[in-house]
C-alpha cells in the first residue's frame, strides 16, 4: 500500500550498498502477525500496537530464522482470499507451530489451523458476509473474559469448519457457522469472524484478552519507550557521522528530524525547501518550530521562483508531480553539496511502505498516481539511509512526535501531498491561482478547526477547479472560479469517505470563501468516497 508521504525525498533510491540496517526495537515483547493477503492485515497489526504491544506483519512465506529473531510471544494469522483446500493456497509457516506459542487464527487463519491439524474445511452452503451474532458457549475461556455471551461480529467467509481437529473444541457458534470460534488446550485459537474491524464492537477486547490473558504480554510499547530505543539505535548507527534530513512541513519528516536531533544533536542539518506550493503560513511554522523552539540547525531555501518557472504552462497532473519531484531533488542536492561531506540521509519511511516493499502479495499493482517515484535521485547516491520510523504506523508517528515535544499544530497536521498545492489547482499553476487556493484552503481549515472537527477528519482542503460559472454579486453579473471543498474521514488513505460535516460548517466555509477570496463566486462540496474517487483531485 503506498501510504502518503510528506516529502518528495522519500522518492530517493538508496545506493545498493547503503540499505539501512533496520533500526529494530530490540528486546521488547512482540507478536508476529502473519499476512495471508487479507485487506485487514495491516489493521490487525495496528490494533495490536494500539493495545501497547509491539508487532510485526510478516508475509506467510517468511523465513523461520526471521520469526525466531523476533521471538514473538504469540502469533496472529490474518484472513485471506484463498480457500485452504485449493492448490497453491498459502500454508502455515512451520515456525508458527514449531515455537509452541499461542496462536490466534482469524477467518482464513482459523481455517488454516484446522486444515493443518487434521480438521476438515469445506465450502459453506451459505456465504456469510456482514453482520452476524455469535453465541459464546464457553464464557470462562480467557479470550471471552469480561464479554457478554452474545456478540455482534463481522463475518466475511465462504468456507466453514466441518470437523474440528483432534484436541479442539468449539467456543462459539453463529447461525451459519457451527464453529464460529475454536481452541485447543495448547492455546491454538481460531475465530471465524474479524475482531480487528470496527464492525465487531468487542473486537478490541478480544484482541486484548488474547495478548494479555493468553499470551501474557505486559504492554511495553509506548511512544516514550520508542523514543529512547530509537535514539540509542540512531546513535549506534550514525556514530560521529553527519546526517541531513529534508523537512517538508509534514509530520513524518518533522518527527524524523526531531528524533535524529535527539540522538546526535548538531551532527544533523535539516534542509527545508520552500517550493511555493505550501499551505498558508506553513513555511513560517516549520522555521519557528525547528529553528526557534527545537534549535535544530536548519537551512531554509527559498526556491519558490524556480518551481513556479518550471511549472509554467503545465496542466497534466503526472507532469506536475514529476517536475516538482525533479526540481526538489536538484535544489536539495545543490544545498547538500554546500555542506561538505555528509554520511547519512534521514527520511520518514513508514511501516506501511516497508510492508509493501517486502510483501509477497502483489497488491495495488496498478499505478493510480505517482506518489513517490517522482524524479528519483541517481542510484549512486552517496548517503546511507537512516529510517527511524520504519516500524511505525502514522498514528504512532504522531504520538512519538508528541513525546518529542513537537507542537500540536505540526504533529496533528492533516496529510499533504508532496507536490502540494500544484495538485490542488486543476490546470496551470500560477502565482495568482496559488494565492486563491491558499486563501480558500485556509478558510476551510479554520472553519473545520473552529467546529472542533480537525482531529476527527483525515483531511480537509480546497481545490481550485478550472471551471468558471456565472454569478451575481451586488447586482452585477460575475463570471468567477469554482472552488471545491473536500473533507474526508479515513483510517488510512487507502479508502476514505466524505465527511458528513454539519451544514452550518459548510455554510460558513462557503460564505467566507465567496466573500473573502476575490474571483470565486461558487463553492461546491465533494461528496464522493474513495474508491471510486481519490482523495486529491489530481
Ligand atoms: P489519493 O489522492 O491517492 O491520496 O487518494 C492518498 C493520500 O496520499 C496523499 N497524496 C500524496 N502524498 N505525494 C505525497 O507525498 C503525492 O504525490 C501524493 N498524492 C496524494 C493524499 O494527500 C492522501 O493523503
Amino acid at each position: 500500500m503506498p501510504s502518503q508521504r510528506s516529502s518528495a525525498l522519500t522518492a530517493i533510491q538508496a545506493h545498493p550498498d547503503s540499505t539501512a540496517a533496520p533500526l529494530l526495537p530490540s528486546q521488547r515483547e512482540a507478536i508476529a502477525v502473519i499476512d495471508f493477503g487479507s485487506q485487514y492485515s495491516q489493521l490487525i497489526a495496528r490494533r495490536v500496537r494500539e493495545l501497547g504491544v509491539y508487532c510485526e506483519l510478516l508475509p506467510h512465506d517468511v523465513d523461520e530464522a526471521r520469526v525466531r529473531a523476533l521471538d514473538p510471544r504469540g502469533f496472529i494469522l490474518s484472513g485471506g482470499p484463498a480457500s485452504v483446500y485449493q492448490e497453491g493456497a498459502p500454508q502455515l509457516p512451520p515456525a508458527v507451530l514449531a515455537l509452541g506459542r499461542p496462536v490466534l487464527g482469524i477467518c482464513y487463519g482459523m481455517q488454516l489451523l484446522a486444515h493443518a491439524l487434521g480438521g476438515r474445511v469445506a465450502p459453506s452452503q451459505r456465504r456469510e458476509y456482514g453482520h452476524a451474532v455469535v453465541r459464546v458457549c464457553t464464557p470462562d475461556y480467557p479470550l471471552f473474559r469480561h464479554l457478554p455471551p452474545e456478540l455482534p461480529v463481522w463475518m466475511s467467509h465462504g468456507d466453514v469448519i466441518e470437523r474440528l481437529p483432534a484436541g479442539f473444541r468449539a467456543l462459539a457458534e453463529s447461525e451459519h457457522s457451527p464453529v464460529a470460534a475454536m481452541a485447543s488446550d495448547q492455546g491454538l485459537i481460531g475465530l471465524q469472524f474479524h475482531p480487528e474491524v470496527v464492525h465487531t464492537p468487542a473486537g478490541k477486547e478480544l484482541l486484548r484478552n488474547f495478548l494479555f490473558e493468553v499470551c501474557g504480554c505486559r504492554g511495553d510499547w509506548t511512544s516514550g519507550s520508542y523514543v529512547e530505543q530509537a535514539a540509542a539505535d540512531i546513535r549506534a548507527r550514525v556514530g560521529d557521522g553527519r546526517v541531513i534530513c529534508a523537512l517538508s512541513g509534514g509530520v513524518d519528516s518533522a518527527v524524523v528530524a526531531a528524533l535524529v536531533y535527539r540522538a546526535v544533536g548538531d551532527q544533523l542539518t535539516c534542509i527545508f525547501v520552500d517550493n511555493g506550493l505550501l499551505r498558508q503560513g506553513e513555511a513560517e511554522q516549520v522555521i519557528r518550530a525547528f529553528r526557534q523552539h527545537q534549535h535544530i540547525p536548519l537551512m531554509h531555501v527559498d526556491a519558490r521562483a524556480r518551481f513556479l518557472n518550471r511549472l509554467a504552462g503545465v496542466v497534466d497532473p503526472e507532469e506536475k508531480r514529476r517536475i516538482v519531484g525533479d526540481e526538489f531533488i536538484r535544489v536539495f542536492n545543490e544545498e547538500a553539496q554546500k555542506l561538505g561531506t555528509i554520511d547519512f540521509l534521514a527520511q520518514g519511511t513508514l511501516y506501511p511502505d516497508v510492508i509493501e516493499s517486502t510483501s509477497h502479495e502483489t497488491r495495488a499493482a496498478a499505478r493510480i498516481k505517482t506518489h513517490h517515484n517522482v524524479g528519483g535521485l541517481p542510484a549512486d547516491l552517496p548517503f546511507q539511509l537512516v529510517e527511524p520510523l520504519r516500524y511505525l504506523f502514522k498514528d504512532e508517528v504522531r504520538r512519538v512526535g508528541e513525546a518529542l515535544g513537537l507542537p500540536e499544530e505540526l504533529v496533528w497536521r492533516h496529510p499533504f501531498p508532496g507536490p502540494g498545492l500544484a495538485v490542488r489547482i486543476l490546470g496551470e499553476v500560477t502565482d495568482e491561482r496559488l494565492a486563491l487556493v491558499r486563501a480558500a484552503d485556509a478558510i476551510v481549515m479554520d472553519e473545520v478547526r473552529r467546529a472542533g472537527l480537525y482531529r476527527q477528519v483525515w483531511q480537509s482542503f480546497a481545490v481550485l477547479t478550472p471551471v468558471r460559472t456565472v454569478g451575481v454579486q451586488g447586482d452585477f453579473r460575475t463570471y468567477g472560479h469554482v472552488v471545491a471543498v473536500r473533507i474526508v474521514t479515513a483510517e488510512d488513505a487507502m479508502t476514505a469517505d466524505w465527511a458528513r460535516v454539519p451544514h452550518e460548517v459548510l455554510a460558513a466555509i462557503s460564505s467566507r470563501i465567496v466573500n473573502q477570496v476575490p474571483g470565486v463566486n461558487r463553492v461546491v462540496y465533494d461528496i464522493t468516497s474513495k474508491p471510486p474517487a481519490t482523495i486529491e483531485w489530481e
